[in-house]
């Protein structure tokens, strides 16, 4: 049996519910379609000047405006690049190297490696001074905190618009507007999100429903969270501002990013997100209610189970929580026994044995963290699903 609703189900199957949409998403058949398309078409390069390289680049140009008609920006406005971690480093280490006003950059303790990680490399290599801000117990920013931190010399502000691991969506036009007003620039991480909540870069197109991005210069997104394939992402950035590349070479991507198209990758990334947009607030309304149903449903009958992440401004289909007196990874083992593909937080926090440093973070003690159980809907639950799901938590915290 098939559930869900659209298509976006495609690759599940009967005997197994994939519960892990956060770590990649199902590829949706119209990214697939759109992938062999190209493949089938023959050889072809971008840049070759002859018949078959003007199809290539007429399919990169016309994925490129897809995108960013969903996304409700302009296609000068995207960098295509090999997916989210990849734009999050051209945003950070291409923004702050390529007009900084000083050596200060803000975020988070709960963001994406690709952020953290590239903030630390301008710190040690550059000699940028990092702040980051703290997060509640919810795992949300304080406006107010990031706007004490800020200085003249502040070059860029990077919060996440949600957090993979607990689904808290921040208060990004506030935190955006603190960070303005001190003329810095903004960048968010809209990985999670914008697969999840409509979301506008606030470009041509700006759709009244959508999160409102205007005050934000740059945004990345990566096209598996949207069902497309993986190693395909962009950055969005306004036209104005200048980029120090990353990757040096022939100068596509209007010199911003160097190599040969992945011109499959792209048509099915265009293809991913053009039907998500479609969908979009339909499947998250429809995720909610499912995602409701089951963090009701363990908070109710699974003893020591605890939310994390903010209870009501999250992302639609995530529920993740803390089980006192379990172990994470027995839960994630018998879970998976049962035919159910969970994590325990973000997929490149899986398999390492350190609690998470975002939950810690939070304020969730070391043994706590560690029990952490992730599940993220690609597709609303049925009722077998959740009674399942209730049924082996409980039943592994009473074998312990
Ligand atoms: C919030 C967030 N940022 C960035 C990334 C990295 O994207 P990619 O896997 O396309 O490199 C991820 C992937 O899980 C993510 O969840």
């Amino acid at each position: 049996m098939i559930h869900g609703v659209g298509s976006h189900e495609a690759g599940s199957r009967a005997d197994r519910r994939y519960l892990d949409a956060a770590a990649t998403a199902p590829l949706r058949p119209e990214a697939r379609a759109a992938m062999i398309e190209v493949l089938d078409a023959g050889p072809a390069n971008p840049s070759s000047v002859h018949q078959a390289g003007h199809r290539a680049q007429q399919t990169v140009e016309a994925a490129r405006a897809a995108i960013a008609s969903a996304l409700g920006a302009r296609p000068g406005e995207l960098v295509l690049t090999s997916g989210g971690t990849e734009a999050n480093n051209l945003a950070i280490l291409g923004l702050a190297l390529a007009a900084p006003r000083g050596r200060h950059l803000v975020t988070t303790p709960i963001e994406h490696p690709s952020v953290l990680e590239s903030c630390r490399f301008l710190e040690r290599v550059h000699g940028f001074e990092v702040s980051v801000v703290p997060v509640d117990e919810h795992g949300s920013v304080d406006p107010a905190a990031v706007g004490a931190v800020l200085r003249d010399d502040t070059t860029l502000v990077s919060v996440g618009l949600a957090n993979a691991e607990v689904g808290t969506v921040q208060a990004l036009p506030e935190i955006a507007a603190e960070a303005r007003a001190r003329g810095a620039l903004v960048h968010t991480d809209a990985v999670q999100a914008a697969a999840s909540l409509p979301v506008s870069f606030g470009g041509a197109g700006l759709s009244a429903a959508a999160w409102p991005g205007a005050g934000i210069d740059a945004m990345t997104v990566a096209s598996h969270k949207f069902g497309g394939p993986q190693g395909a992402g962009a950055l969005l950035v306004r036209a104005q501002l200048r980029i120090e590349p990353l990757l040096h070479g022939g100068g596509q991507e209007s010199g911003r990013r160097s190599g040969t198209e992945n011109v499959a990758a792209i048509a099915g990334f265009a293809a991913a997100v053009t039907a998500s947009a479609r969908e979009i607030g339909t499947r998250a309304l429809a995720l909610a209610r499912s995602r409701d149903e089951l963090v009701e449903r363990v908070l109710a009958e699974v003893p020591g189970a605890r939310l994390t992440g903010h209870p009501t401004e999250r992302l639609p289909g995530h529920a993740s929580f803390v089980m006192a007196s379990a172990s994470g990874e027995s839960l994630l083992v018998a879970l998976d026994a049962a035919g159910f593909a969970v994590s325990s937080g973000s997929a490149c926090a899986a398999g390492k044995d350190e609690p998470s440093p975002a939950l810690l973070a939070m304020g969730i003690a070391p043994e706590l963290a560690q029990t952490a159980v992730r599940f993220t809907l690609a597709s609303p639950l049925d009722g077998d699903d959740v009674e399942r799901v209730v049924s082996v938590l409980r039943s592994e915290i009473r074998s312990r």
